[in-house]
């Protein structure tokens, strides 16, 4: 059982009652200097948070980190680490405050955490990444290697085969005294690298509790993974609505939370007591198969001008140009799966969208043009139209059939 504690106030005065050593992981995600009141409100309108990040200059700023840093450094065991997450505002500082208190050998990475955004409001480059600075207490910090998926450009010789360095340092195949290369046994992958794509929570996400700034639990459960074991000690002094102990209590560590809003601790008490993760198609499946799929699949409209569409069941693409002054979204049927669902996929996807035209591509054997209203267009995607036309010349020719057979 993985215990949880709870603690009301500002984390200064909070940690100063916890004991030298006895904290395994510090992950912090305190005010980053924004100049910003947060404010929130869940999706039922009920409820409204909010927490300030307004200071009068940089150098209170630091005080206020350096006050409570030098505690978290005293909490942590020689095994220990601690991640501090900020922005392009505030990382300056705060890597000014962690060079301070842990020593600059002690600065392990730079973690970039990059995401999608789609809105562009202000005059320059579109802000899609936060940082995480990761410092350990000593060099005997727990770390657990993980590894991604091989990308689309490494090729099966680096994959199957071992490497190994030459009299000139350079690395090259090994080969047994005989010349045969030498195969490189079970591969785990690549290593995790310090640019972490892992989506931001959108609207409508399960996890989303309308607390501002929420970050991921899937963020959480990386850096747990990687500097902590089971029953380990995690401690997040600015909780926030609880991320971090939520992802905490799902891998099995022990959690030491605190805020100094009492509507930031309510809510972590009760994310506790029902954790939710929302799952993320692109993290468990890797990004390279994501678009894998997608190639496949929007192979069937090439010569046509459009925007793809990802993670979205109900429609692939929208064509570029409006037709008649209405959008046009466009939808493959899957293998196997009844035209009727994809129907009604694509109609919910158009629903609310401005009367968009939806069409739908079939590609199953089976298609018969059923009426589905003159809002949805199905044709058949052209290896169905091909097969159809095979088909129907077979009824006036059997001596075609062998070859049919081969196509279907
Ligand atoms: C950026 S939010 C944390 C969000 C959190 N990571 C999450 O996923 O919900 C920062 C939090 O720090 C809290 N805070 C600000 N100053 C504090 C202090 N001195 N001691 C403890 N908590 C503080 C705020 O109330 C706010 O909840």
């Amino acid at each position: 059982m993985s215990s949880m504690t709870l603690h009301l106030g500002d984390c200064r005065e909070v940690l100063k009652t916890l004991s030298d050593k006895s904290i395994d992981l510090i992950y912090l995600d305190p005010p980053f200097l924004t100049q910003k009141i947060h404010c929130l409100s869940t999706r039922n309108g009920e409820k409204r948070y909010s927490f300030d990040d307004l200071w009068e200059s940089h150098s209170e700023y630091v005080g206020f980190l350096m006050d409570r840093i030098r505690e978290m450094h005293r909490l942590l065991k020689d095994t220990g680490s601690l991640f501090f997450h900020c922005n392009d505002q505030s990382s300056h500082l705060a890597r000014f405050v962690l060079d301070e208190l842990f020593g600059e050998k002690m600065f392990r990475s730079e973690i970039i955490w990059a995401y999608r955004r789609w809105s562009n409001s202000h005059k320059g480059l579109l802000p899609a990444h936060q940082t995480i600075l990761f410092y350990s207490k000593t060099m005997a910090f727990t770390f657990n290697q993980l590894s991604t998926d091989y990308s689309a450009s490494t090729n099966v010789d680096q994959i199957l085969q071992k490497r190994e360095r030459d009299h000139r340092g350079k690395s090259v195949y090994a080969r047994d005294p005989k010349g045969v290369v030498i195969a490189s046994g079970p591969k785990k992958g690549v290593p995790l690298s310090d640019v972490w794509e892992i989506p931001y929570l959108n609207p409508k996400a399960k996890e989303r509790v309308g607390y501002p700034t929420q970050k991921p639990v899937l963020l959480l459960d990386r850096i747990l993974s990687i500097c902590s074991n089971p029953q380990d000690v995690v401690l997040d002094p600015f909780c926030g609505s609880g991320t971090t102990l939520v992802a905490a209590k799902m891998k099995g560590r022990r959690g030491i939370g605190i805020d100094c809003s009492k509507d930031a601790i309510e809510l972590t008490r009760r994310r506790l007591a029902d954790p939710i993760a929302t799952r993320s198609r692109l993290l468990e499946r890797g990004r390279e198969n994501y678009v894998r799929e997608d190639v496949q699949l929007l192979e069937l409209l090439k010569g046509i001008e459009f925007h793809a569409v990802q993670r979205n069941r109900g429609v692939d693409a929208i064509l570029k140009d409006e037709y008649r002054g209405r959008s046009v979204l466009i939808r493959i049927q899957r293998d196997g799966e009844p035209l009727d669902d994809a129907v009604k996929l694509l109609r919910k996807a158009g629903t609310g969208k401005g009367r968009p035209l939806l069409v739908l591509i079939a590609t199953d054997p089976l298609f018969q043009q059923n009426t589905y209203g003159n809002e949805i267009v199905v044709i058949q995607s052209t290896t169905l139209a091909l097969k159809t036309a095979l088909e129907s010349a077979i009824l006036h020719d059997t001596s075609a059939l062998p070859l049919f057979q081969r196509l279907a």
